[in-house]
């Protein structure tokens, strides 16, 4: 796992510094592949970097990436890759964006987790049975146990606006439950921001797995939880509903959503 958790860190670096630089030059071109669902020439270069690095060390390991899909041997492990996590905050000119590579040989049990934002220059990482790691020191989750001292991170479905309706009724409930409510524009960002104690749950619809790997693992090993938001509707690769929270309060955040 060492290996893995250091090809992490590396392809996670160098790709930090690329988006860095396409920053710099400016130019950067934007596509919409969906509805409010943008991918840049970036996304699609950067992720090409992050998979030769990987290749370099693990020529045949499978590699499901948001921008080029599967590729190698699926069948024993993967690496779970989004090349830049919060897409429209990077081509917008606004600091929170990551890269999120995560490693599982099961799937949905991430085992390796690096999550980095440039910008700021933070590089979240955790190993299965290490705990997690915040440019090198140890992070856990916050302590607050009561739901009206909580931050909440909260994401409208803005891809899925069928479910905004619903979405919103739940924001509702939640943001009057709760100290206050944010939102940041990275799933990966956001799950790394729970396990370093910032804010204390989420709850977000429609992601893709890829959003969510690196930031899951980090999370679970800051001592926090994350689940899918409902019973009946366990994670797969283009759908999950998230519910995220520092433990303590997962229970709680569970019940104003169900
Ligand atoms: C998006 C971010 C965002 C979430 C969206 C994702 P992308 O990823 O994680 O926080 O709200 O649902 O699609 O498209 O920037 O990689
Ligand atoms: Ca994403
Ligand atoms: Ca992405």
């Amino acid at each position: 796992m060492k290996t893995h958790l250091d090809v992490a860190l590396q392809a996670a670096r160098r790709a930090g510094s690329y988006a860095l630089g396409a920053e710099r030059n400016g130019a950067i071109s934007v596509r919409m592949k969906e509805a409010n669902d943008y991918v840049t020439d970036v996304d699609i270069q950067i992720e090409q970097l992050i998979k030769d690095t990987i290749r370099l060390s693990f020529p045949h390991d499978g590699i499901f990436g948001e921008e080029g899909g599967e590729s190698g041997n699926l069948q024993s492990n993967r690496w779970v890759i989004d090349p830049i996590d919060g897409t429209t905050n990077f081509f917008r000119g606004m600091p929170n964006y990551t890269i999120s590579i995560a490693w599982e040989e099961e799937p949905f049990h991430p085992l390796v987790g690096v999550v980095f934002n440039p910008r700021h220059n933070e590089l979240f990482w955790a190993a299965k049975g290490q705990g997690a790691f915040l440019n090198g020191q140890k992070i856990t989750v916050s302590s607050v146990r009561e739901l009206n001292q909580a931050i909440v991170v909260l994401v409208p479905p803005h891809r899925r606006r069928d479910l905004a309706d619903s979405y919103f009724e739940t924001m509702n409930t939640i943001f009057k439950a709760t100290s206050d409510i944010r939102s940041f524009g990275s799933c990966a960002l956001e799950l790394s921001y729970i396990a370093s104690g910032r804010v204390d749950g989420y709850y977000e619809r429609a992601l893709g797995y890829y959003d969510m790997a690196a930031g899951m693992i980090i999370l679970q090993e800051a001592g926090g939880i994350v689940t899918p938001a409902f019973e009946d509707a366990p994670f797969s690769d283009h759908s999950c509903d998230i519910l995220a929270s520092n433990g303590h309060l997962h229970r709680a955040l569970s019940s104003l959503i169900a």
